[in-house]
């Protein structure tokens, strides 16, 4: 007891157990000895100079000098060991001696990439995904980065949207379990370990919802919506200890997301007690001037801070005004301690006091260069997230001793481009990637032959390579077109009004498939395109997005069948633009449809069937899975009852493979209308061939909360259809009653 007591005296004091400091205490003592100026450089965070992924505002002579003075906290796009370290000497040069923070956007992978995150998001896989980002942090570290910029948990409905790759999809709770398990790998056993990076919950709030899918574009929506559809992602986040929050370009209903009052100061920081710091987007701040929100630099800077933001990205609006604003009184001092507090309690945790060189190391660096351990992963991660989207026939998988097979498409022998867009630490690894080609002719027998003819280029309208594809086809057993968008045409400032096969590409798929030969398509994209006549004329159609380093290989492993695919789409794949926004849990409206066709006076396009091309969730195997009838514990729950759900899938194919049992549920009736479903659980399961596994789900009323129109969160009592299946359209239902 004595002992207990000593402690707690002794921890109250700013002390640990064992006699050291805490680290709140270091920070408290180290701010006592800054000046104003010093307290606003830790605010401060520019871009380094070799590359920059936004409108760059410092020139670097500048930036260098007024590091060496303490007034910059933290650099983006600095990385390297050797690069981080000649910066940190920098800092150090500086009166108090403060260390950098080193930001980069490791977005899906560092030196080995990943598949793009909305092609991981289907793969429904969380160890994968975790696992990944445990590698991408692994790999970053090494290179001196102390904090990516990820994972951004936006929902998006709109595929137009450029940065529809770089999310989970269109659905809040899998984008939640997505977004806590990228966390839980950046952050690994916790922040001061050296294979640790802190994370960024971003972009905060609603960024996905920009207005008809432009980059940059407003946000105009009810804050019932915000509470229900965006903002549990970001709440998932900060449970899950994220480190850091970035805001939003957006205005969220007229006011920019970056001096959000409500958004930053009353949600984030107040009512969920967010203690980690927010850092604004690039240049952010100074762009609420175009916004017509703040009149000049000055009032900006006034009103991110007021707000909660923490850290000024690139706009300069912080270092120039916030000391001038304090000495006038129209910010508290208070304010600027408290951001300059959350920042260096991050530079306390990753150990840089201590070390400021401990994560510039050449020797770890070495050791990520080309890891093969991460790249078999890559592979694995690859082929899991691939969707299998038609397979008449039972095409695919191919065999490996097909005599001739031919390969067309401009991404055939392409290189870079299978990273997707955010792979900024790799421009010109060429060399380490496995191309398409490469992949599959490793993997086709000697004694067959893999053809192959570019047959157009991404985006132009040139024809005059059609002849040679056509004839190329013509000499093949099998053709595999591989199609898409370039892999620069999804990502940030890539939105996309046209959202099909870019350039003549899907003229050219026309013209070989007249050849009458067998056509696998394979499509390349980092967002759900429309591909309607494709979809209606083409027998196999495998979603390949963009897989990384390993693309070649992990696509071979899906076409011969050496994995069996088991993704699953988490967005819905529309079949025009036009039936933009899609996704699956609508509201039924007074007039919902009866059917595909039915368009009279109903809530339906005059011109176009009322579902999407591909549902939300969907996605085949090489082998079948058939549902037993689900079993309910009881149809009449009580209160804090739990209602176990219980199914057995069997694989009754030939193939072992994995399924994604998914589990929706709709409220009937209630004081706001409810979606005509939601996903409330998903399980991947492994089943061998001929074999049954049961799946078991449980629902508390915990899981029947919204919020309503005064954005109380509550459930009320009354009939839930629930139901299971193998995607959103695909499911079988049972009623139950659930009262209070
Ligand atoms: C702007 C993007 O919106 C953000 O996601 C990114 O992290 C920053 N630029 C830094 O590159």
């Amino acid at each position: 007891m004595r002992k207990l007591y000593f402690i707690l005296a002794f921890t109250a004091f700013g002390f640990n157990a064992f006699g050291q400091k805490t680290i709140d205490q270091r920070v408290s003592e180290l701010l006592s000895e800054m000046t104003l100026e010093e307290k606003v450089g830790q605010l401060i965070q520019y871009s380094g100079f070799d590359y920059a992924t936004g409108p760059q505002n410092s020139s670097s002579a500048t930036v260098l000098e007024e590091i060496k003075k303490g007034k910059v906290g933290s650099m983006l796009n600095v990385a390297g060991a050797q690069e981080t370290k000649k910066f940190q000497e920098l800092a150090l040069k500086s009166r108090l001696k403060i260390p950098l923070l080193f930001g980069q956007d490791v977005i899906h992978g560092y030196r080995t990439t990943f598949p793009v995150n909305l092609g991981q998001a289907a793969s429904w896989d969380l160890k994968l995904i975790e696992k990944s980002e445990r590698i991408a942090a692994t790999e970053a570290s090494a290179y001196g980065i102390h904090w990516t910029f990820a994972p951004m948990v936006d929902i998006t409905r709109d595929p137009r949207w450029g940065r529809v790759m770089e999310g989970s999809g269109e659905d809040t709770y899998l984008g939640s379990q997505i977004g806590m398990a990228r966390i839980k790998g950046f952050q690994g056993k916790g922040l001061g370990n050296l294979d640790a990076i802190m994370a960024c919950a971003k972009h905060f709030a609603a960024y996905g919802a920009a207005i008809g899918g432009r980059d940059y574009n407003s946000v105009d929506m009810s804050l019932r919506q915000l509470h229900e559809t965006y903002l549990p992602p970001f709440k998932a986040a900060a449970e899950a200890g994220v480190a850091t929050f970035m805001n939003s370009f957006n205005d969220i209903n007229g006011i920019p997301a970056t001096a959000n009052q409500y958004i930053v100061r009353n949600l984030l920081k107040n009512q969920w007690k967010y203690k980690g710091f927010v850092v604004s987007d690039w240049g952010s701040i100074g762009e609420m001037i175009p916004h017509g929100y703040a009149k000049d630099y000055k009032e900006a800077a006034e009103k991110a801070i007021n707000a909660g933001t923490d850290m000024d990205m690139e706009s300069r609006a912080y270092m120039a005004e916030l000391p001038k604003l304090v000495k006038e009184g129209k910010v508290d001092p208070k304010l600027i301690d408290d951001a300059a507090r959350r920042i260096l309690l991050k530079k306390f945790e990753m150990g840089l006091f201590d070390d400021p060189y401990r994560f510039s190391n050449e020797k770890r660096q070495k050791e990520q260069l080309n890891n093969q351990e991460n790249r078999k992963f890559g592979r694995e991660f690859g082929s899991k997230s691939i969707v299998l989207l038609k397979n008449e026939k039972n095409i695919l998988p191919l065999s490996k001793s097909i005599k001739t097979v031919a390969l067309i498409g401009p991404f055939g022998k392409e290189t870079v481009a299978n990273h997707g867009f955010w792979s900024i630490a790799f421009k010109d690894d060429n060399q380490r990637i496995v191309t398409q080609f490469d992949g599959i002719k490793n993997q086709l027998d000697k004694n067959s032959t893999l053809l192959y003819a570019k047959g157009a280029n991404v985006d132009d309208q040139d024809q005059s390579m059609f002849a040679e594809a056509i004839e190329t086809a013509k000499k093949a057993d099998v053709v595999i077109m591989t199609l898409g968008e370039g892999h620069a045409m999804s990502g940030e400032a890539k939105s996309r009004s046209n959202i099909r096969f870019s350039g003549v590409q899907e003229d050219l798929l026309k013209e070989v498939a007249k050849t009458g030969k067998p056509i696998i398509l394979m499509i390349n994209a980092g967002r759900p395109l429309v591909f309607d006549w494709a979809a209606d004329n083409i027998p196999a159609i495998v979603y390949t997005w963009w897989l990384g380093t390993e693309a070649g290989n992990s696509i071979a492993d899906v076409l011969f069948g050496n994995v069996n695919p088991g993704g699953k789409l988490p967005m819905t794949f529309p079949r025009t633009e036009g039936q933009i926004p899609a996704y699956y849990n609508y509201y039924n409206t007074g007039r919902p449809a009866k059917s595909n066709k039915d368009r009279n006076y109903v809530s339906a396009y005059i011109d176009l069937d009322n579902d999407p091309k591909f549902p939300f969730g969907y996605g085949l195997s090489y082998t079948q899975f058939k549902y037993s009838e689900i079993n309910l514990s009881s149809t009449n729950l009580k209160g804090n009852q739990t209602l176990n759900i219980i199914v057995d899938i069997s694989n009754t194919g030939n193939y072992d493979g994995e399924e994604v049992v998914q589990l929706y549920i709709r409220d009937l009736f209630g004081k706001v209308i409810r979606p005509v479903k939601e996903l409330k659980g998903f399980q991947k399961i492994f089943i061998k061939k001929g074999e049954t596994k049961s799946v078991n789900f449980t629902l508390t009323p915990e899981n029947l909360k919204f919020y309503d129109d005064e954005l109380n969160y509550d459930w009320e009592e009354g009939d839930f259809d629930i139901m299971v299946g193998t995607d959103s359209q695909n499911v079988q239902t049972k009623r139950i009653y659930w009262s209070k």
